[in-house]
C-alpha cells in the first residue's frame, strides 16, 4: 500500500513514518506539512531518523498526496476539511486521528465518506475501543445509582482539552445515558452533584503519552476503569492497522470498532 502522511513532520507523522519504513507492505510516497514548517523541503525519512527515503515534506496538498492509496492524517482540526476534499477528489482512503474537530470538520468527514472510505478515531488504540465497550456495559449493569466521571492525563505540550479520547469515552457514557451533560470543571459554590453531571477533566504535565480513567462511583464502592498508553508507537501501530483495514473498502465512515471486527 502506498501511504501519504498529512501532518507528516509532527510527533505522530514521524512515528508512523518510522513504522511504515520498517513494514514490507507499505511505501511512503507523500508527506504534507504546514506552510510554516521548517521541515518543508527536507526528506521525511531523515526527519524521522531512518535515513533518506526520497520523499520530501511539502505544504502542497495536491502533489503531496499524489499516487497514494491511503493518507494518514495527524495534524490540526482546521486542516482536516481541506485534506478530505483533496483526498476524495484523488480517490484515496483516509485515516484521520486529528482531534478537536468542529461541526464543519465532522461534516467534511461524512461528505468525503460518500466517495472514499474514511476512518476517524479519537484514539487509534484497540484497547480504548474495548474500554469504551466495557464502560457502556458496566453502566448498563450497574444502573442509575452509579455516577460517571472521566479524568485524562497528557504531556505538557498537548494543546487541546479535554482529550479527544476523553470525549470518545464520554460518548460511551452518553450511549447508555443520553441525558448527561458534560462539565469540564468545578469551582466555587457549585452545589451538589446532579444526576445528569458527567465531569470530564484534564491534567497536563511531563511526558505522559495518555492516561484515561472512567470512574463509576456508587454507594459503598467505585470502579476505576483505566487505560494507559505507554508509548506513542501504540497509536502509530493502530493508525497503520486502520490504514490496512480501510484500504480498498467501500466508501463509508469507519471506526476502530470496525477494525476490531
Ligand atoms: N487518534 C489518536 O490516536 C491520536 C494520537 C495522538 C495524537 N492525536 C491527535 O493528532 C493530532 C496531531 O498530534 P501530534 O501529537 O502529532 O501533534 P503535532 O506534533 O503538533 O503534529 C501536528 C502537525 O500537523 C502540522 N500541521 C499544521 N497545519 C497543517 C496543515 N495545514 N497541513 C499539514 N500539516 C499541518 C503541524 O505543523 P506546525 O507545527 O507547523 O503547525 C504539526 O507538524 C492532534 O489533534 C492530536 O490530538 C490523535
Amino acid at each position: 500500500m502506498k501511504l501519504a502522511l498529512h501532518g507528516a513532520t509532527g510527533r505522530m507523522g514521524l512515528a508512523i513514518t518510522r513504522l511504515a519504513h520498517a513494514a514490507e507492505d507499505l511505501t511512503v510516497v507523500g508527506a504534507v506539512c504546514s506552510s510554516v514548517d521548517p521541515g518543508q523541503g527536507k526528506d521525511i525519512g531523515e526527519l524521522a531518523g531512518v535515513g533518506p527515503i526520497g520523499v520530501v515534506a511539502t505544504a502542497d496538498l495536491g502533489s503531496g498526496l499524489l499516487g497514494a492509496d491511503c493518507v494518514i492524517d495527524f495534524s490540526v482540526a482546521s486542516a482536516v476539511p481541506g485534506l478530505l476534499a483533496v483526498a476524495a477528489r484523488q480517490k484515496m482512503a483516509v485515516v484521520s486521528g486529528t482531534t478537536n474537530l468542529d461541526a464543519a470538520g465532522k461534516q467534511a468527514l461524512e461528505k468525503a465518506a460518500d466517495s472514499v472510505p474514511v476512518l476517524w478515531a479519537a484514539n487509534m488504540s484497540l484497547g480504548i475501543q474495548v474500554l469504551a465497550e466495557v464502560v457502556a456495559h458496566a453502566l448498563r449493569r450497574l444502573g442509575a445509582s452509579y455516577d460517571a466521571e472521566i479524568v485524562e492525563i497528557h504531556h505538557r505540550k498537548k494543546v487541546d482539552a479535554p482529550s479527544g479520547t476523553a470525549r470518545r469515552l464520554a460518548d460511551a457514557v452518553r450511549s447508555v445515558r443520553p441525558d448527561v451533560q458534560e462539565l469540564h470543571g468545578r469551582d466555587g459554590e457549585v452545589g451538589m452533584r446532579s444526576d445528569r453531571d458527567l465531569g470530564v477533566f484534564g491534567i497536563r504535565g511531563g511526558d505522559v503519552v495518555g492516561d484515561h480513567t472512567v470512574y463509576l462511583l456508587g454507594p459503598g464502592e467505585r470502579l476505576e476503569l483505566t487505560h494507559r498508553a505507554t508509548s506513542r508507537e501504540l497509536l502509530a501501530h493502530g493508525a497503520i492497522a486502520a490504514a490496512r483495514f480501510v484500504n480498498k473498502r467501500k466508501p463509508r465512515l469507519y471506526t476502530m470498532a470496525d477494525v476490531l471486527g
